[in-house]
């Protein structure tokens, strides 16, 4: 499938009362369109912030953003237009996104206006379609409310169904359903899910939760991030069976034992620290091997692993996992 949006070697610094810190470093990510990638990682690892670069929120320091070929931040005009509207955001935290004082109704007039020309009767229309798109019924009841007056999932619906407003080809979702209770947690996975299957939307979760991750990205991807850098990108099925990084070992080995398929990466994953190293004091090399089973001294606390392909179209940076062409999960015998 043709490349709709794509990261490639984007990074991102920022400078901090300690010192200047890297918290994206070379990072690249292709989607087409109905794409579902899930994001994933400790936080702090990098994950808002290639986000918002994903958004084109955020300019990144190096490394450039594309959308259908154009180089994003050299673009003007209409096509920069395009692109605002093409790529839309929902916020980790929709209570603080939506307008308190606006009607729900009011909250999605104003971007219907003013993208579609729709007003009145027509953009009434549109809005009930919307809110029924996105599980709001009945809706006509919704269009009156403000949001203090609905729960945290309908809010996050709401939140959605204003993205929905520009008919958006990319959405991105920072831990849509972190602020919501469990019970909702599914359905919204759900909804994100099916406008990637039925609506072709290139669908971006970012979250901290493996199980989550693992939920939403079925059959799609899982990009797994550390310190500021994808550690592996894999089709979720094979890295949930058989992470080829170490990292991505111990964190499939940290998911709640109640999801009995997964039992058999769970024993014996024993990494050498549990700490999680500053990003203003990174370790030399793999910046993982301090904590890393596999670590071998004179290579990986020397070089920089790189993204590299290993059998199942699946990449990973690790010098072990890559020297011997079988995923960490298989090297640690937990598979
Ligand atoms: N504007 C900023 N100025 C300075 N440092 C920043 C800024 N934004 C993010 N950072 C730092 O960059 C690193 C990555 O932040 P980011 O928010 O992308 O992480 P995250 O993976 O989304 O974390 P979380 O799971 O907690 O949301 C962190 O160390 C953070 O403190
Ligand atoms: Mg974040």
């Amino acid at each position: 499938m043709a490349t709709l949006i794509e990261l490639d070697g984007v990074s991102r610094r920022y400078a901090t009362p300690g010192g200047t810190i890297t918290a994206v470093d070379d990072v690249s990510l292709a989607l087409a369109a109905g794409d579902a990638l899930c994001i994933v990682g400790e936080s702090g690892c990098g994950k808002t912030t290639t986000g918002r670069m994903l958004a084109g929120l955020l300019r990144p320091t190096s490394g450039r953003l594309f959308f259908e070929g154009r180089d994003v931040w050299r673009t003007k005009g209409d096509d920069l237009a395009r692109f605002r509207r093409a790529v839309q955001i929902v916020h980790q935290d929709p209570y603080a996104s939506l307008n308190p004082s606006r009607t729900i109704a009011q909250t999605l007039a104003a971007p219907l206006g003013k993208h579609k020309k729709l007003h009145g009767r027509g953009a009434r229309a549109a809005m009930i379609a919307l809110l029924e798109r996105v599980g709001l019924t009945p809706a006509e009841d919704l269009l009156v409310k403000y949001p203090h007056q609905l729960s945290g999932g309908q809010r996050q619906r709401v939140s959605i169904a204003r993205a929905l407003t520009v008919d958006p080809r990319v959405i991105v979702a920072d831990e849509a359903v972190s602020m919501v209770d469990v019970s909702i947690r599914i359905s919204l996975l759900d909804l994100l899910h099916s406008l990637s299957r039925e609506f072709h939307v290139a669908t971006v979760l970012i979250t901290h939760d493996l199980a989550v991750a693992r939920y939403f990205a079925r059959g799609g991807r899982i990009a797994v991030m550390y310190l500021g850098r994808v550690v592996e990108l894999a089709e979720t099925e094979s890295l949930v069976a058989d992470p080829a990084h170490p990292y991505a070992v111990a964190l499939i080995a940290a998911i709640p034992e109640a999801d009995p398929t997964i039992t058999r990466t769970k024993e014996h994953v024993t990494l050498r620290s549990a700490e999680v190293p500053s990003l203003l004091a990174l370790p030399s090399g793999c910046t993982f091997h301090p904590r890393c089973p596999l670590s071998e001294a004179g290579l990986c606390d020397v070089v920089v692993p790189a993204l590299e392909d290993l059998p199942g179209g699946r990449s990973v940076a690790c010098h072990v996992a890559v020297r011997e062409r079988r995923p960490a999960a298989e090297l640690l015998g937990v598979r």
